[in-house]
């Protein structure tokens, strides 16, 4: 897995360092490069199908007078779709105060995505096994990395959901209780949020780390300013030692 992050790696320094300056155009290039790594590994490490967490949401109704509770439990959850992940707008660097490239940011975004739940809904002495499934119209994801001068790398640091788009959920085989179907769509929406939230601030953060972890961009030091050997050079200016 790693060597295949780095023989990718090796052509992205190439396209980089071809260019004459820090272009952005050569930077887009980079980051697609980063995010097919990423895709790879979000695969490798079985987050593409991802298994979703068993849930369950409680119910109640009115029957000639006596309130009886019920239970929608959902379980053998998956979603598919967290390796659609790609950059969706221009990457660029980041400068502080004297111009001097200190990160990059990009949007990213991941494509349609699909779930599956088995719902067991269980009320009275009714108890039908029923079939959820959810389209999630993607996500967008605002992505910063900040340059790590003295290891010549970036590090992610922020990548934040900034949209999903809607969440379609279809139940069949509720029978007698189709009257719950909104309770539970209304729940299993809000958790599908919550979900992809946290599983791409999360475990793709960390999976993004680990591909922008394996990059030395030591030659690129004149470009971006970092030098292993020579932590301090900047772009520019004296080398202090
Ligand atoms: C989810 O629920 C199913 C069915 O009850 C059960 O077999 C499984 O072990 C549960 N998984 C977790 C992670 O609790």
């Amino acid at each position: 897995m790693l060597s295949r992050v780095a023989a990718v790696i090796v052509l992205c320094l190439g396209c980089v360092t071809a260019a004459p300056g820090p272009k952005e155009d050569s930077l887009n290039h980079y980051m697609d490069l980063v995010m097919d790594n990423v895709q790879v590994l979000i695969i490798e490490n079985g987050f593409d199908p991802t298994p979703l967490p068993n849930a369950s949401v409680g119910f109640s109704d009115v029957v000639l007078g006596v309130t009886w509770h019920g239970e929608a439990d959902m379980y053998n959850g998956w979603l598919r779709g967290l390796a659609t992940i790609h950059r969706s707008g221009d990457a660029e660097f980041l400068r502080d105060g004297n111009d001097v490239v200190n990160g990059i940011s990009a949007t990213l975004s991941v494509g349609e995505m699909k779930g599956h739940y088995v719902l067991l809904a269980q009320f009275m002495d009714l108890g039908p096994i029923a079939d959820l499934v959810m389209d999630i119209n993607g996500a967008d994801i605002y992505f910063e990395a900040s340059l790590d001068r003295s290891r010549c790398r970036f590090h992610v640091t922020i990548m934040e959901v900034t949209h999903i788009g809607s969440i379609s959920v279809d139940i069949t085989g509720l029978g007698l209780l189709d009257w719950i179907v909104e309770i539970v769509v209304d729940f299993v929406v809000n958790l599908m949020r919550s979900f992809i939230k946290d599983i791409i601030e999360g475990v793709v953060q960390d999976l993004t780390n680990e591909v922008l972890d394996d990059i030395d961009l030591s030659i690129l030091g004149p470009i971006i300013g970092c030098d292993r050997a020579n932590p301090f050079i900047q772009p520019g200016r004296p080398v202090v030692s």
